[in-house]
């Protein structure tokens, strides 16, 4: 029988990390998660409760409130995908939104808010069977991961694949926005000092600019049977 495993996928914003891990996940009967959505989430929370203003993060206020804020996924038979919920509520559609975006980087770069998240990570992670996108997955989460990705792809392929993404969505986006947000979050997540996003030292690299997902999921699939059939 195939051992399960756990798989960590790390890389930059929107190279479409997301859709591979989620696809994947899908394709080898595992459960995905998304990490990045439990940061948006918390996002949201500070938004809603003014716990951020005007790019401003009240951290004592937000550091009592940590324990009121609680995150799940719960599967949407529509989609076929997970949806992410804050407190009971579906938020799977304000998460993605801009203003969410342009704040979750700083949110993210807080200690306290990382240290609760890898926990619920772990905790999420501990059966194994599970796909997991992220930043520091391979790094910090599961340092043990027996399959780690780390994902590239230049900043402007991935701007235009969330701008094309937004348009679809009907979501009213400038290009040039989204490229300066997406540069503003790649020196954010890689030069903050609580788990910067980084390639850990055993993570295959995968630049996806000119890959369809077609030669993707190919590529990954022979890396997960290379691992569990070794
Ligand atoms: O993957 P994403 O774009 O949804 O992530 C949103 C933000 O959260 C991004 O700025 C990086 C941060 N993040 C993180 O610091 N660690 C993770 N494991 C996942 C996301």
């Amino acid at each position: 029988m195939e051992k399960k495993i756990v798989i960590a996928v790390d890389g930059y914003s929107s190279c479409g990390k997301s859709t591979m891990a989620k696809d994947l996940a899908k394709e080898i009967g595992y459960i995905y998660i998304d990490s990045g959505a439990m940061y948006r989430a918390v996002t949201l929370y500070c938004l809603q409760n003014e716990i951020i203003e005007n790019g401003v993060v009240d951290e004592v206020r937000l550091r009592s409130a940590m324990n009121q804020i609680h995150i799940s996924f719960q599967m949407n038979n529509e989609s076929g995908k997970p949806d992410t919920y804050l407190n009971g509520v579906n938020v799977e559609k304000e998460i993605r939104g801009m203003e969410v975006a342009n704040h979750v980087s700083t949110i993210a770069a807080i200690g306290f808010v990382r240290q609760a998240m890898v926990e619920k990570q772990q905790e999420m992670g501990q059966q194994k069977g599970v796909v997991m996108d992220g930043r520091d997955i391979g790094t910090v989460v599961f340092p043990n991961a027996e399959l780690k990705i780390f994902v590239t792809a230049s900043p402007e392929v991935r701007a235009q694949r969330r701008y094309d993404e937004m348009m679809a969505k009907g979501e009213p986006a400038i290009f040039e926005d989204v490229l300066a947000n997406v540069k503003k979050r790649d020196l954010i997540d890689t030069t903050r000092a609580e788990s910067p996003l980084c390639r850990a030292e055993d993570a295959l690299e995968l630049d996806n600019s000119h890959l369809s997902i077609a030669e993707q999921k190919a590529w990954l699939l022979v890396q997960f049977n290379r691992v569990t059939r070794e």
